[in-house]
């Protein structure tokens, strides 16, 4: 997947893909991040990228012309003649799901859009933005920060991304569930001793721990993921005594 930012701040998503995991992935080449300054398509003296909103108000609006450049610039790189998928970070988008992970990193290219300001002009959504999404029901400064979010979710899902494929099919938020407890040693700790199922070493007496402790790890902490989840009529059962 090669995926394409436009931001004013190229560095500092850099830095945040520059460590861990997702260094490592980027240096497999399982998938590429290339960050695109807006600044530098712009073609006045002093390399501006924003200004006042039509009919008064506080705040700025990032003007078109540089991002329509920016983005042409990396589109007329990338092969094939489907619209490129192009996330445009904003509070007003959809909230940002696993659902929405799963389905992105189908993809084989991504761009996103990160604005400031007061945000970008109505044009380059109308013309430019496929996707509109928003990472919660809160205002950052900047759309930096959630499309750093939204690319970590979406690159660990990349085959060969993490070591352990299953580890995401277990963990929280795969088929509406939130994920089990964790331990490891010591045994006891502190008085607090581990599940005895997790010593006992029968794989399948695990797994049904685990799949139970989901649930009512779901139950008490996200009653409202449970409708959404699909549940054995043994586990509806369990749940109704
Ligand atoms: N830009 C500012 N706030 C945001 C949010 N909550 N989600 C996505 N982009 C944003």
């Amino acid at each position: 997947m090669k995926i394409h930012i436009l931001t004013l701040f190229p560095e500092l998503l850099e830095q945040i893909f520059s460590y861990s995991i997702i260094k490592r992935a980027r240096d497999k080449e399982l998938f590429s991040i290339n960050c695109h300054q807006i600044r530098d398509y712009a073609n006045d003296r002093h390399r501006s990228v924003d200004d006042y909103p039509y009919g008064g108000g506080g705040g700025m609006v990032m003007t078109p012309p540089p991002i329509f450049d920016a983005h042409s610039n990396v589109t007329r790189q990338l092969p094939g003649d489907r619209k490129i998928r192009t996330i445009y970070c904003t509070p007003k988008g959809n909230t940002f799901t696993q659902k929405m992970a799963v389905e992105l990193a189908c993809e084989e290219a991504l761009i996103f859009l990160c604005g400031h300001y007061e945000g970008v002009d109505q044009r380059v959504i109308d013309s430019l933005v496929t996707d509109e999404i928003s990472i919660g029901d809160y205002v950052l400064t900047g759309g930096e920060l959630p499309a750093a979010v939204m690319i970590d979710a979406i690159v660990r899902l990349i085959p060969g991304v993490l070591k352990d494929e299953q580890s995401y099919m277990d963990e929280s938020h795969y088929n509406d569930l939130l994920e089990y407890p964790h331990y490891t040693r010591p045994p006891e700790y502190r008085g607090m001793k581990v599940p005895h199922t997790l010593l006992s070493g029968n794989h399948e007496h695990i797994r049904q721990w685990r799949r139970w402790e989901s649930i009512r790890e779901t139950w008490q902490k996200r009653p409202d993921l449970m409708a959404k989840a699909e549940l054995s009529p043994k586990e509806l059962q369990w749940l109704e005594k």
